[in-house]
């Protein structure tokens, strides 16, 4: 912390190597901010943005010099979690990306190169992952159903205990600034309905859980059980028992269907650096080596795409598509290695 000089002068950047923009996660915003950094940085400097989903390209355009615009995506807790996504945009210039890439690895973190495109990596894995466990307790789990599948997997926390611990209004407010046709508006209605009776998740004792004031611990709760039914009943999802088998199977394999795009798409260069995304990023249990290597080595990629088909008609085939990546390697009988 000595290290760290507080300034509100665009000018105390003049000298600065390296400046990472953390500013709200408005492109607008984003925008004016390249724009001033563009003014004051001085020739060569390193333009980086911190942003979870933002184009860097439509950033980097905000500025005379694209080519020494990167994104430096950081986890947080960013002081303790070693991942930093390091985003390389159409114009990001080569020797732009190696020095982010040094600068990373000479601060303690794990650097991974990830294309351009909405989530880049681990982000748009999760949305994946975070829909499936959404539909989940509205076919008949509970919250703490889900989340108890998913630590005995070896996540660190389960998907609603990390909604409430990051505020289930982050996810509300860029839902309502998007179009309702390009998410599943079924499987996030419980979460709108908790925020709007108040409920954020931890900072207001009540989310998906119930917390005593000042503790972490979450306990079940019955007004959330509800609002869940009520979801369920205006949708008319069937009610079921779910086995802890499925949950499993459900979130990570729609996890990895993603993955399969991000590569197919070429967004991550190989099967590794998505698998060191989630180890470094999310806490993925490292004894199985991360979403791509568990699909192939555990559950083994032919299976994998039955399973995923079996669940894409069960909960809709608009939301889970089977990858053509996944389709075309079990077809050719090959691995994640056979790519890039
Ligand atoms: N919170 C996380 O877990 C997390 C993780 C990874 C990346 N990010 C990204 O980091 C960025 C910041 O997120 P956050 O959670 O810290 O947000 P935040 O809202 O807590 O903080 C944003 C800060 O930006 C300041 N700000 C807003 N407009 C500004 C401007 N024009 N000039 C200077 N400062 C300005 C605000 O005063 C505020 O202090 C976003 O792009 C977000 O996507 C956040």
């Amino acid at each position: 912390m000595g290290l760290i000089k507080p300034t509100l002068s665009y000018d105390d950047l003049r000298d600065a190597d390296l400046i990472v923009e953390a500013v709200f996660e408005t492109m607008e915003i984003k925008k004016k901010v390249f724009g001033q950094l563009d003014k004051v940085a001085k020739k060569g400097a390193v333009l980086a943005s911190n942003t979870s989903y933002l184009s860097i390209d439509e950033i980097a355009k905000a500025t005379s010099r694209p080519g020494d615009v990167v994104g430096t995506h950081f986890f947080s807790p960013a002081n303790v979690m070693k991942l930093c996504e390091v985003v390389r945009g159409a114009a990001t210039a080569p020797d732009t990306l190696v020095t982010t890439l040094d600068t990373a690895k000479r601060i303690g973190k794990v650097g991974v190169v990830a294309g351009n495109r909405d989530g880049f990596i681990g982000n748009r894995m999760l949305s994946g992952y975070a829909h499936q466990a959404q539909l989940l307790v509205l076919e008949g789990a509970t919250p703490q159903q889900v989340d108890k599948a998913l630590y005995d997997f070896g996540m660190p926390m389960g998907m609603f205990q990390m909604g409430d611990l990051a505020g289930l209004d982050v996810g509300y407010k860029s839902r309502k600034g998007r179009d309702p046709s390009t998410f599943d508006v079924r499987a996030s209605k419980p979460a709108d309905k908790l925020v709007e009776m108040g409920r954020l998740g931890q900072k207001t004792n009540a989310g998906y859980y119930n917390y005593a004031p000042g503790e972490r611990a979450p306990k079940p709760s019955a007004v959330t059980q509800q609002v869940i039914e009520e979801v369920a009943r205006e949708y008319q999802i069937r009610r079921r028992e779910v086995t802890d088998q499925e949950i499993i199977e459900r979130c990570f394999l729609a996890m990895v269907n993603i993955g399969c795009e991000v590569l197919r798409e070429k967004i991550a260069y190989r099967s590794g650096d998505i698998d060191i995304v989630w180890l470094y990023g999310y806490g993925f249990p490292a004894y199985r080596g991360g979403p791509m290597f568990w699909a192939e080595n555990e559950v083994g990629l032919p299976k994998a795409l039955a399973k995923i088909k079996e669940f894409s008609t069960l909960t809709g085939e608009r939301w889970l598509k089977p990858s053509p990546l996944l389709g075309q390697l079990v077809a050719e009988k090959k691995g994640f290695a056979s790519i890039g």
